[in-house]
């Protein structure tokens, strides 16, 4: 069975394109569904992100006592006078800060402090809001009032604690607001009676207060952010970075084993992002969500090197071999935690205590990041000591390794497969969407582990907005960043996946842009290049198709992959136009499109179709501008169709096939 598309464009670009059906080549796609993120704690995408905690440095983790830094989210109201101190037993031996709140001696009514939440606090009715703290105080014993209110003062629900003791006491309640707030300007506050309380000293730590979250996980994620990441339909998910997996220094590493358990045991970390990390959102809540996606993980396991500045560090920054071992211990003990069956070894029976008595799955390590930044010791140690010693202990999971050298290097054992990033201009992904076809087929695989369009100037792409650098992905981008990744997926046998990254954006506070997601307290943008991701993992085949001609610099600015899903027996055909010019193609089929007609979905300008409209973005103010447009179209003969293909746009077919 032979089946034929042919497209004769109107322009001087005129490709052909025909699909062989089910003939030769036909290429599986090397996993199913390939298309997903990379994650890490970046533009607070965790912590005041997609970790539903609502209140901002609600342990104190991560700051010095004694300074104003320390008192991040937290402010007075009424005189009370805050500090956080180090200088009285803190809720936990992981957590020894306090914040401690003086009531002064004159007090009268009621004495207040509040948390600003991650730059507000979304309240809705019909939530319900789980809150806990720890409070003591030597010299008083009454009670203290928690609600959720507006900056002006509306109170929205209110709860009275009683029993103030001398000793910490975690107090729990219930939050439940019968109307929404307006917007998101509002705090969670706590309240004394001032002339009860007058010239005592209170201490507070681990306060947590959660919305509702997604599937109703405990400690869990943020509904709108995490739903809109499941609707991309992600089949991977790398974490924990990126940077922020290698820590400053050696010892601010993300450590697996202090991200685990109930939350006064874990100690938080200063992140590589500029602020602290709580890892609330730790290994097993990652590992929960994964299972939610029904994705699988990428497991970056720290290998020796940190990214801080290393002249002024004592140390060396890359761990000598010599004192490797006790790091690849470390990851044997991990994967032991993640992967032992139930009730075989006390790493498993410590997973079934925090939960999830079943283990959870994992093939993919990845051994460190970027390390072309230390390529000789990975090459000389760090990459073998890793995979050999965690192979040996686990000699029955067939665990895959990816690499993160230079592509170039050779490493021992050989490596098969290999992280590459690439944040670029559009040309830059234009001209390379061609570059797998000639990827040899040596057994070896690339995983697209991090990019995204970053900016307009090659020189620049990572530079400041007024040399190109993107503040919100654009139509541009996102239609270069698809011509690239028609490429991928008509490559799949050599390429393993590819990630997105960074993935969100907190208004607030962020460290890099452009992101996938932006969002806000309340609101979420997602972003062209989300829909993009969301288009190409949705629509996807189980096989790609060969086309005549494939697409190549004669065949430009149209880029294309066609895919065949076995089981359901759909065709996608994904074009990409990245000219300045509407081109109409032919496109003839040799088989028949049952019912005789096809559907698409397209990005493109749509409304906005005049010059320079190719920087559009969905922005946090417009986050509708550019957003999926579905139609269907009839095809002549059950074979044939002319299509429009509009200048910047991407458009993904859809035809049902016997
Ligand atoms: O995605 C942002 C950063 O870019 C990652 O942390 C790092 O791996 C890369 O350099």
């Amino acid at each position: 069975l032979n089946l034929r598309i042919t497209q004769n464009m109107t322009h001087t670009i005129s490709p052909t394109l025909y699909l062989h059906f089910l003939s030769t080549p036909v290429k599986l796609l090397s996993i199913v569904g390939r298309y997903g993120y990379m994650w890490e704690d970046i533009n607070h995408s965790g912590d005041g992100g997609l970790y539903a905690e609502l209140l901002q440095n609600r342990a104190l983790q991560g700051v010095i006592p004694n300074t104003g830094a320390a008192l991040q989210g937290w402010q007075s109201i009424n005189g009370a006078f805050l500090t956080v101190t180090a200088g009285t037993s803190g809720v936990s031996s992981a957590l020894p800060n306090s914040l401690q709140v003086s009531i002064p001696k004159t007090a009268k009514g009621p004495i207040r402090f509040a948390n600003t939440g991650y730059w507000g606090i979304n309240v809705q009715a019909g939530w319900t809001y789980t809150g806990s703290l720890y409070v003591k105080s030597p010299g008083y014993c009454g009670s203290v009032t928690v609600a959720l209110q507006s900056a002006s003062g509306t109170i929205y629900d209110s709860v009275t604690l009683s029993n103030v003791k001398d000793t910490y006491q975690k107090l729990t309640f219930i939050l439940s607001p019968t109307n929404s707030a307006p917007d998101h300007n509002n705090l969670f506050t706590v309240t004394v009676d001032g002339a009860a309380a007058a010239g005592q000293t209170l201490y507070f730590g681990m306060f947590s207060l959660f919305p509702p979250t997604f599937r109703g996980r405990e400690n869990g994620l943020r509904m709108d952010l995490a739903q809109a990441l499941f609707d991309t339909s992600p089949k991977l998910w790398r974490f924990p970075g990126g940077n922020n997996l290698e820590g400053q220094t050696w010892e601010q590493r993300w450590k697996w084993n202090e991200t685990i358990g109930p939350l006064e045991n874990r100690p938080g970390r200063v992140g590589d992002w500029g602020y602290p990390n709580t890892d609330g959102l730790g290994l097993m809540e990652y590992l929960d969500w994964i299972e939610d996606l029904e994705a699988v993980p990428i497991l970056g396991v720290w290998a020796g090197v940190s990214i801080g500045n290393y002249s002024d560090l004592p140390d060396w920054p890359i761990v000598p071999q010599d004192q490797l071992q006790p790091y690849i211990d470390d990851v044997i003990n991990e994967i032991h935690f993640i992967t032992d069956p139930e009730n075989t070894s006390e790493w498993a029976a410590l997973r079934a205590e925090y939960g999830h008595p079943a283990p959870y799955n994992l093939t993919y390590i990845e051994v460190g990041n970027e390390d072309q930044f230390a390529p000789d010791s990975y090459q000389a140690y760090r990459w073998q000591m890793f995979v050999d010693g965690i192979n040996a202990s686990f000699p029955h999971l067939s665990l895959q390794f990816l690499a993160t050298s230079p592509p170039s290097l050779p490493l021992d054992p050989p490596y098969l497969k290999i992280d590459f990033h690439q944040y670029s201009t559009p040309g830059w992904f234009i001209n390379n969407s061609y570059m797998f076809d000639t990827y040899p087929r040596n057994g070896t695989q690339w995983f697209m582990g991090e990019y995204a369009v970053t900016g307009t100037e090659t020189g620049c792409e990572l530079g400041s907005p007024s040399c190109g650098r993107l503040l919100y992905p654009t139509l541009e981008g996102a239609c270069a960043e698809a011509a690239f990744m028609t490429g991928m997926e008509r490559n799949s046998d050599v390429v393993f996946a590819s990630a997105y990254a960074p993935s969100l954006q907190n208004v607030n506070s962020y460290q890099w842009t452009p992101d996938i997601i932006t969002f806000s307290a309340r609101s979420v943008a997602k972003s062209v290049s989300y829909y993009n991701q969301q288009l190409f993992a949705t629509n996807l085949g189980t096989h790609v198709l060969a086309t005549i001609p494939e697409p190549s610099p004669s065949t430009a600015p149209l880029y294309w992959v066609a895919s065949h899903h076995a089981t359901n027996q759909l065709v996608f055909l994904k074009v990409v136009n990245t000219g300045s010019a509407d081109l109409v193609g032919n496109l003839f089929f040799d088989f028949p499109v049952i019912g005789g007609f096809g559907t698409a979905q397209q990005l493109s300008a749509g409304l906005y179709p005049t010059p320079g409209v190719y920087n559009i973005s969905n922005t946090l103010e417009t986050p509708d501008v550019i957003t999926p447009v579905a139609s269907s179209f009839g095809i002549v003969d059950s074979s044939e169709f002319n299509y429009t293909f509009p200048q910047s746009s991407i458009t993904v077919m859809t035809f049902a096939v016997d």
